[in-house]
């Protein structure tokens, strides 16, 4: 399941319907250099993604990244007892049930500090959502702060962003209700996402960006 991106990167999917949409569901891995892995935004663990993920080291971080993107974090949890779980802010709220060791904010865990960049969306309480920067790979890690539907998406998928907007490209319309609470903080944080030298963008939900991932995320926000 397990596809590698780039050195020390890798994703996978899983099929997940939104809004009655066929928008798939994606986790990141990254190898850490001292050797384990961070692994964001974690799919329904199945025996054969366990054994992939074994495969390229200890799992040490578990990332829930916004207030949507928890259902599986608990499977992971329970078979990584050791891992160290982190919440995007609001989320320990939502699920009392999960036992998360920190919650997510701009200090980056001195573990992932100088590796990975941590911000949290300004002005989006109600999405919550964390991005990521891994340094290594040049590679932005969003979850649904944006989304990239193309030709390999389901017809009615297809149909939906054809009508809605943003088909084929970075698009934020799903989202915009919940960044837009805040514009201008919200407008610092793509400001701030923009200092980082990207080049790839990875989402949650749609194609990923293997070229020019600054300008295809300027493009997305120009709203703001
Ligand atoms: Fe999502």
């Amino acid at each position: 399941m397990l596809r590698k991106l780039d050195e020390n990167l890798w994703v996978a999917e899983q099929p997940l319907n939104y809004l009655g949409l066929a928008v798939g569901a994606r986790m990141t891995v990254v190898r850490l250099t001292e050797g384990s892995l961070w692994v964001h935004s974690p799919l329904r663990l199945t025996p054969e993604l366990r054994q992939e993920v074994e495969a390229l080291g200890p799992v040490r971080f578990l990332v829930a990244p916004n207030k949507y993107h928890h259902l599986f974090i608990g499977q992971w949890m329970a078979a990584w007892p050791e891992a160290r779980a982190y919440a995007a802010p609001g989320l320990p709220e939502k699920r009392k049930d999960l036992s998360f060791h920190a919650v997510l904010s701009e200090q980056a865990p001195v573990e992932w500090a100088g590796q990975i960049d941590v911000l949290p969306w300004a002005g989006a309480p109600m999405l919550g959502e964390v991005v990521f920067f891994h340094r290594a790979s040049r590679t932005l890690v969003l979850t649904d702060s944006a989304h990239n539907i193309g030709p390999e998406a389901a017809p009615l998928t297809r149909f939906a962003f054809k009508v809605l907007g943003g088909y084929g490209r970075l698009s934020t319309w799903m989202i915009d209700g919940l960044v837009n609470r805040d514009r201008a903080a919200a407008r610092r944080t793509v400001d701030t996402i923009l200092q980082w030298d990207i080049q790839r963008v990875i989402l949650a939900h749609g194609h990923i960006v293997e070229q020019d991932g600054a300008q295809a995320f300027r493009e997305a926000y120009s709203w703001l």
